[in-house]
């Protein structure tokens, strides 16, 4: 197990622990100009939060966490920002696989990647496959992540196996369009938290999070903290979920 600060991690109220925590990693720009830094200094930064907040989930024995690595929009970034993360990414999985795998963690990619380099996607696929067995925290990357996209793409699973005959249009219930997402077979996100202030969806797990309860900070994802992890967990636990019904 990753070592762990066993006194944080007592904060957390087991029983009230959201299955599937999902977060939007967001100011690592901001974070680094804030220093004097280029905005890639922040992106490298975020890899190392991003290393202790996985290490809390696993610690924590969370089921799902989802992190939003780069959305379908980031492409519009100039393209050396794009390149930097690509990097970013198989520098992280290169480095970073053995560990995972070593604390039973169960990787998986959330969006298309098949526009990502040849050897990124190797990456991916030697990751996936090294951690298929894994039971331990299903921690899912979103890269090349859109909401719309996703669900656009479980429309077209659907409709080809309308086309083929396997599946009549009456059937297509939400479990089925549920399980043909790329999240198919984990819970719906019960906590979305982003950082560094700004209060959108920013097209992230939009069937997911519908009932999703939702924790925004000002931090940025480079400053963020195990500690801040666990007061948005404690948070959660405070809330009441209705779904719609009465108390
Ligand atoms: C989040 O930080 C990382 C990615 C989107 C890849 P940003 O790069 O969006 O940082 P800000 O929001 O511009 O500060
Ligand atoms: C969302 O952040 C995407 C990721 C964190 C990967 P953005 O920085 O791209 O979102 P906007 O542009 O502020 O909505
Ligand atoms: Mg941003």
């Amino acid at each position: 197990m990753w070592e762990s600060d066993a006194g944080l991690l007592l904060r957390v109220d087991k029983d009230k622990m959201p299955r599937h925590v999902a977060i939007i990693m967001d100011g690592n720009g901001r974070w680094a100009n804030g220093r004097g830094l280029i905005r890639s200094a922040g992106h490298t930064a975020g890899v190392k939060t991003l290393k202790n907040i996985l290490k809390t989930a696993v610690n924590l024995k969370l089921e799902s966490l989802t992190v939003y690595a780069f959305s379908t929009e980031n492409w519009k970034r100039p393209l050396s920002e794009v390149d930097f993360l690509m990097h970013l990414f198989s520098d992280y999985l290169r480095r970073e696989m053995l560990e995972m795998h070593q604390n039973n963690v169960r990787i998986k990619f959330l969006g298309r990647t098949e526009d990502f380099s040849p050897a990124l996607q190797n990456l991916i696929r030697q990751s996936v496959a090294l951690m298929k067995d894994n039971t331990g925290v299903k921690f899912n990357i979103a890269a090349d992540y859109g909401g719309r996209d996703e669900i656009v793409r479980a429309a077209q699973k659907l409709a080809r196996r309308v086309q083929n005959g396997e599946l009549a249009p009456e059937n297509i219930s939400e479990e089925l369009f549920d399980d043909a997402l790329d999240t198919g077979g984990q819970p719906p996100v019960d906590l979305l938290i982003r950082t560094s202030g700004d209060l959108r969806v920013s097209n992230f797990l939009l069937w997911q999070a519908a009932y999703a309860e939702f924790w925004f900070t000002d931090t940025p994802w480079p400053a963020f903290t195990p500690e801040e992890f666990v007061d948005a967990l404690v948070a959660f636990g405070k809330r009441n979920r209705r779904f719609g019904a009465l108390n």
